[in-house]
């Protein structure tokens, strides 16, 4: 009996014991479980947001987006219907986009009791779908002016109504969906004079005053810009911006920036110090500045391709740069990304390759060294 009494105990003893370690096993297991999990699966997450984040992150657009600026690009209705790949570069890539040509006078506006918004609204709609911002190109400019308009004598007084009526229908048409407008659009010679255009002769230089007036009135949200080429360094010509734009503010005009369109060329590049004095004086006066148009020919550059893209990509470096360096710049756009579309070649009627992509969207020089300005990882010696 007693033996059975100390097989019993024994029994006892080692199933308490077996049961102890299980439990303190399964502690173990379970203390060394949850943490693993927590870990695996938190690890998970940061591994899918730095593959997220890295796959979004050196995009253009997400670079920008982290140094408070905005990338823009010119854009054409057409390929945005047409080309998927166009679709996706675009979005992937910048944050703001200008109708190359959708909103321009001849376009929209091309008989006098009819605007067809078709194709602004295209271009408008896709920037919303895709969380981008739309600048506004442009109201009152000497180009791309429809038959009826150029094709007849005005008196002053009918002129600035066609230009009131004009200016109000495009800019409510859009109200609160563009950031900036361009009102004015190269209304200055390169010698610095007051360029001789239809709104000039008809209506007197006033009509630049005119034109900011009724922008303001039809969107009082939008910032309202002057915008023109060969102005961007120091010279006759931004001297004579400069001073327009100055005195429109001191007479109180509602006008809050100047674009610099920045059509280049590697053979004749912008000098970096006196487009950011050109920037800074601007900035003093309380005004901002964008980059609207930039693209950099190189059909005339020394050397082979290689070094002509590698020329061109630090053309657009040093400008970019500038512009970051610069707290009133306040977005840097290219006039087209893919050499696909630019308009250069057709304008100037000669090859050329001016912009960020290729004409299969393959990111050039230009791209990475925005890319590398973005990212603060620019080689270049006075980064
Ligand atoms: C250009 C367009 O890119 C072309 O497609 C069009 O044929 C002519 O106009 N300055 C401007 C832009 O303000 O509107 C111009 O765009 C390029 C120069």
């Amino acid at each position: 009996m007693k033996k059975y009494k100390w097989l019993t105990v024994l029994i006892f003893i080692s199933l308490a014991l077996t049961l102890k370690l299980f439990t303190f096993s399964f502690q173990l297991n379970s203390r060394a479980e949850i943490p693993k999990e927590i870990t695996t699966s938190s690890a998970i997450g940061q591994a899918q947001n730095k593959n997220n984040q890295s796959s979004t992150d050196t995009t253009l657009r997400s670079l920008a987006k982290e140094r408070g600026i905005s990338i823009g690009t010119a854009v054409q209705a057409r390929p945005l219907r047409e080309d998927d790949t166009y679709q996706e570069v675009l979005a992937r890539e910048f944050n703001l986009v200008t109708p190359e040509n959708a909103m321009k006078f001849g376009q929209l506006h091309s008989q006098r009791d009819r605007y067809d918004f078709t194709n602004p609204s295209t271009i408008v709609n896709f920037a919303q779908a895709n969380h981008m911002q739309v600048y506004g190109h442009t109201l009152v400019w000497h180009n791309n002016l429809p038959d009826w308009l150029k094709k007849k004598e005005w008196s002053r007084q009918e002129l600035s109504d066609i230009l009131r009526e004009h200016i109000y229908t495009v800019v409510s048409r859009f109200r609160g969906q563009i950031v900036v407008w361009d009102v004015v659009n190269e209304a200055i010679e390169n010698d610095g004079s007051l360029r001789k255009t239809i709104w000039r002769q008809g209506i007197g230089p006033e009509y630049i005053e005119m034109a900011f007036r009724w922008a303001h009135k039809a969107d009082p949200q939008a910032k309202l810009f002057y915008n023109d080429y060969n102005g961007e360094g120091l010279g006759k010509k931004s001297d004579a911006i400069y001073a327009l734009v100055k005195d429109l503010q001191q007479r109180g005009v509602p006008i809050h920036g100047v674009g610099f369109q920045m059509h280049t060329r590697i053979k004749n590049p912008p000098n970096p110090q006196k487009v950011a004095a050109n920037i800074q004086r601007l900035g003093e006066l309380g005004l901002e500045v964008r980059i609207t148009e930039m693209d950099v020919q190189i059909y005339d550059g020394k050397g082979t391709r290689e070094e002509k893209l590698a020329a061109q990509a630090e053309v657009y470096r040093e400008m970019l740069r500038v512009c970051l360096n610069a707290p009133n710049c306040k977005s840097f756009a290219t006039w087209g990304f893919s050499d696909k579309y630019s308009w250069i070649p057709y304008f100037f009627d000669r090859p050329d390759s001016p912009l960020l992509f290729d004409e299969s969207y393959r990111p050039k020089p230009a791209y990475n060294a925005l890319v590398e300005e973005l990212q603060g990882t620019s080689s270049s010696t006075n980064n």
